[in-house]
């Protein structure tokens, strides 16, 4: 039997979300809110830092008969996960602001949830909520932007389609593993209702 009870957790992530949307001016020559959009950013940042660190636990702690290929995959979407962080961070720059990389404040700070997962399934399913996380996130990002700010848009709706492959792939291999490990069947329902 099998249980995503952190798929609920999306709510969250889109009040959070509106929350600070709500606080959006429009400028003058920047015609976005550059503060508001500053602290997105930020907020993204942290959400792909977290995300680097759990696929690089996940990467090193996948174990069994079925690890081999899910542990690359893993370590793979750590490094665009990373790929991700420095282009947010870099637009930050661009807009005049700084990049938080406090670890201190980054849990708190990050949409989705750094979760250790023992068991392969378990880190699957885990990886998979945080890119769902993500791609409401971004999507909401790029509708709140519109026209505002074409350079940060461009650069969001890239990470987003691939955070979509990452999704993809994860229900991919989730589908693929064993019944008796909670993979048959599972992928399918999972996946394919984003
Ligand atoms: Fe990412
Ligand atoms: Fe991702």
């Amino acid at each position: 039997m099998t249980t995503i009870p952190e798929l609920t957790n999306t709510k969250t992530l889109r009040e959070k979300a509106r929350r600070h949307i709500g606080e959006g001016a429009v400028t003058a020559g920047y015609s976005a809110d550059r503060a508001v959009v500053l602290g997105l950013l930020n907020e993204a940042l942290a959400t792909e830092i977290v995300c680097v660190l759990r696929y690089r636990r996940h990467h090193f702690m996948a174990r069994g008969i079925d690890a081999r290929s899910t542990a690359d995959e893993f370590l793979i979407h750590s490094n665009e996960e990373q790929g991700h962080a420095d282009q947010i961070a870099g637009r930050i720059v661009q807009l005049g602001g700084e990049p938080d990389f406090s670890p201190d404040s980054l849990t708190a700070r990050s949409h989705a949830e750094y979760v250790p997962a023992h068991t392969l399934i378990d880190m699957i399913k885990e990886d998979l909520v945080a890119e769902r996380i993500a791609i409401d996130s971004y999507r909401e990002l790029i509708q709140y932007l519109k026209d505002q700010d074409p350079t940060t848009s461009h650069m969001l709706r890239q990470i987003l389609a691939v955070e979509e492959e990452h999704a993809d792939e994860l229900a991919d291999l989730l589908a693929g593993l064993p019944k008796e490990r909670g993979g048959a069947g599972v992928g399918s329902a999972l996946g394919k209702a984003m």
